[in-house]
């Protein structure tokens, strides 16, 4: 093993919003997903990650928007650096300052983008030069739904048979990306307390007598939406985008004890995503874990859907997001 100080490496990453969800592992400890995944990277939501390994650090160090991150953090992050420099053969420790730049107190999951960004700079840093489909295992290794941050407009996660097959890979629709928007509503005040991704769908595929029904419900919606990304047809993929959103918080509210991520106002802003169907104008809504509404629209009518949405008491702030990219150095 060789300890090589290397020049420090910046990368940049945007999160994502799966249009068919992740939710439940068929392994937790190489953190391989049950099925597959599909997402929209988002342009408006990046983080922004240094990686140096340096010869003269006793442990890896890491700065999270600003401030030295948790003990927890640091250590599952130690733990995911090993795969890195196991790949790279070198034992030296590094420092990472990693920075999320999404729309103020947004409350959005950062993990996507935050490991697609580490991926990239860390196994740069450490001199491999990845493919972006070995990228995307090392992600995965780190949070499921960064697999798909590696590439930009839509992605699709494979479950795979073995580790080395559950990746993700760009979706052939660029044009059809640049068209669409997502609007994110942030419900705000009073929020309950979170239940982890991780945790949470660990919970719901053990106790859940509704989990098999969503297992079971992924590959058809999987070929759905991919078919309606071929015809660039926008109702056809926001329906399978609502619907399979539903289905997944309906698994997780029959956990039990039930894990409900839902506020008033989550419903509120679901009940007007479908007055504005209703009016012709097109929006589909899906929910992640949290109580926040992401809806689907294309380009043209987003102010429209954006201003219908900050209308709805309890929403703290409305952002429109176009298609991002990939994962990139800087
Ligand atoms: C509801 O990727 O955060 O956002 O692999 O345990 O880190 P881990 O889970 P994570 O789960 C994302 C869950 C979701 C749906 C999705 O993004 O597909």
């Amino acid at each position: 093993m060789t300890t090589p100080t290397s020049h420090p490496v910046t990368a940049r990453a945007h999160a994502n919003i799966a249009l068919v969800k992740y939710w439940g592992k068929r392994d937790a400890a190489d953190n391989l997903p049950a099925a597959g995944s599909l997402s929209l990277t988002l342009d408006a939501l990046t983080t922004i990650t240094t990686v140096r390994f340096d010869a003269a650090l006793a442990d890896d160090a890491m700065e999270l928007d600003g401030a030295p991150a948790s003990a927890a953090v640091l250590a599952k992050t130690s733990r995911w650096l090993d795969l890195v420099r196991a790949q790279a053969a070198i034992s030296t420790r590094a420092a990472i300052t990693t920075r999320n730049h999404f729309p103020t107190a947004s409350g959005l999951a950062s993990s996507a983008s935050g490991f697609a960004a580490l991926a990239l700079a860390a196994s740069r840093a450490a001199g491999l030069a990845l493919a972006p489909r070995d990228l995307s295992i090392l992600a995965r290794q780190g949070s499921g739904s960064a697999a798909r941050s590696i590439y930009g407009g839509f992605a699709r996660m494979h479950a795979g048979d073995t580790s080395d097959a559950a990746y993700a890979t760009a979706i052939d629709g660029d044009a059809f990306a640049a068209r669409v928007r997502m609007v994110i509503a942030v419900v705000g005040g009073g929020a309950p307390k979170l239940h982890l991704s991780r945790d949470a769908m660990e919970h719901c595929a053990k106790t859940s007598p509704l989990y098999a029904g969503w297992l079971a419900c992924v590959p058809g919606d999987l070929r759905a939406a991919e078919d309606a990304i071929a015809r660039a047809d926008l109702p056809a993929l926001g329906e399978i985008t609502e619907a399979n959103a539903l289905a997944m918080h309906a698994a997780a509210i029959a956990s039990r004890p039930a894990i409900i991520y839902w506020q008033p106002t989550t419903l509120a802003l679901c009940a007007e995503v479908r007055a504005l169907r209703e009016r012709g104008v097109p929006a589909w809504a899906t929910m992640d874990a949290g109580p926040h509404v992401k809806v689907l629209t294309e380009a043209a009518s987003a102010d429209v859907v954006a201003g219908a949405l900050r209308a709805i008491p309890g929403v703290s702030a409305v952002s429109i997001s176009a298609s991002g990219g990939p994962a990139v150095i800087e």
